[in-house]
């Protein structure tokens, strides 16, 4: 009997199978999750699973015909058509542009990162080649979320380290110093001492101004070593912008500098230390009179974090000259300073402050553009954190 001999039922079974065999590769096809396309040499699309109209927002009667070409970003549809054709010079099985960055298009026209990998069959009508693709946003996304955070404990750490050592230092400089600045101020004030000769007046008041200088750079680093805010409670965030504003808005109208506030009212508190906050908000004012030198305009906004409902954001841009981006890298590491009369601690004193309340602080800058610094603060836990919409 034909069923007793194994090579028979094997046959059989295969011949069976062998016109289903079309219908087995459409429904592998279609239940893959990454789109696939198939191409004749020609380079027009024969195939696209359903994973391909997802991915390209095409349905399939757009997709056949056409060039493959009308997956890709116009700026790549040349270089791409010229692969293409070499590829079916000498087809392999490979993933395509190893190490490259692939981008392909929707029909929308938005572009999207993409990993391609190529296999082609020989139809004995002609070489068809087919190509796996992956939308791999949310790879990538996750990888630079990744390197930002890396970046992040990177510079936390370095702060910790330069902050033990800071506050070492300073202690060690703050009695010594401060010893020689209240025996100068006796010098030059004790009317029993009587006046100076005059050259050597002079040469004090240089001592006593380079004491004074000392001084504040130790004090710079005492508070660039606190580990956290002394007194903090529920505050706004606001509130702390209109009192520094209080203090340095003569002084920059003096220069020629307009200050333009868009505070956000129905902004939820934060829990803080009012002093620290204003210290932060202080430096980067200060930092964007300096940077622009003369008049200018200063924005100062707060709103809710766009695309961060837990977080309230601070942003302070200038239209000073911007930075390039080797000094862009460095402005929150301690000394690090462009001005002659720099400490360089103003904003890693403010890294330290926001990271302290759990906040986040970014530049973006761009030469000849001005500057912003963008600080996002946890709105605390007893403030309602959903937007409430106007009527
Ligand atoms: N708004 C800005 N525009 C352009 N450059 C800036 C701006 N803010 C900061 N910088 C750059 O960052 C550097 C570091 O700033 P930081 O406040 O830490 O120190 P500093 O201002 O140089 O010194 P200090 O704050 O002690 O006076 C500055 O020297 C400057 O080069
Ligand atoms: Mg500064």
């Amino acid at each position: 009997m034909a069923g007793d001999d194994p090579e028979q039922v094997f046959r059989e079974r295969a011949s069976i199978a062998l016109p289903r065999s079309e219908a087995t590769t459409r429904a592998l096809m279609e239940s893959a999750s990454e789109a696939i396309v198939i191409v004749a040499s020609d380079g027009r699309i024969v195939l696209a699973n359903s994973g391909a109209e997802r991915m390209f927002g095409y349905p399939r009667e757009e997709l056949v015909g056409q060039t493959l070409e009308m997956l890709l970003p116009e700026r790549l549809r040349g270089s791409h058509a010229h692969h293409r054709s070499g590829y079916f010079e000498t087809p392999r099985v490979r993933p395509m542009g190893r190490g490259l960055e692939l981008a392909a298009r929707r029909r929308d026209g938005t572009e999207f990162p993409v990993e391609v990998s190529l296999s082609y069959v020989d139809t004995g009508a002609g070489l068809l080649a087919m190509a796996f693709v992956t939308d791999i946003t949310e790879r990538k996304r996750a990888e630079a979320e990744l390197q930002r955070q890396r970046e992040l404990l990177h510079q936390t750490e370095k702060l910790a380290a330069l902050g033990t050592l800071a506050a070492g230092l300073a202690h060690e400089i703050n009695n010594p110093i401060g010893i020689v600045a209240s025996r100068l101020e006796l010098v030059l004030t004790d009317p029993e001492i009587g006046t100076l000769p005059g050259a050597l007046h002079e040469d004090l008041d240089v001592i006593r101004r380079n004491v004074q200088r000392i001084g504040r750079l130790a004090s710079g680093l005492l508070s660039f070593a606190r580990q956290s805010p002394r007194d903090r409670h529920l505050l706004a965030l606001n509130e702390v912008v209109e009192e520094t504003l209080l203090l340095v808005t003569p002084q920059l109208g003096r220069t020629g500098i307009s200050v333009h506030c868009t505070l956000d009212p129905a902004l939820p508190r934060i829990l803080g230390d009012p002093g620290a906050l204003q210290q932060v908000v202080l430096n980067l004012l200060t930092n964007a009179r300096e940077a622009m030198n003369g008049p200018g305009r200063i924005l100062i906004e707060t709103r809710r974090g766009p695309g961060q409902p837990e977080m309230i954001q601070l942003v302070v841009s200038d239209t000073g000259p911007g930075m390039p981006p080797e000094i862009r890298d460095r402005i929150f590491d301690p000394f690090f300073t462009t001005k002659p009369q720099g400490t360089g601690l103003g904003l890693s004193m403010s890294y330290g402050i926001v990271r302290d309340h759990g906040g986040t602080i970014e530049v973006r800058s761009v030469p000849g553009s001005g500057t912003s610094f963008v600080l996002a603060f946890p709105i605390h836990s007893s403030e309602p954190t959903a937007s409430i919409q106007p009527p």
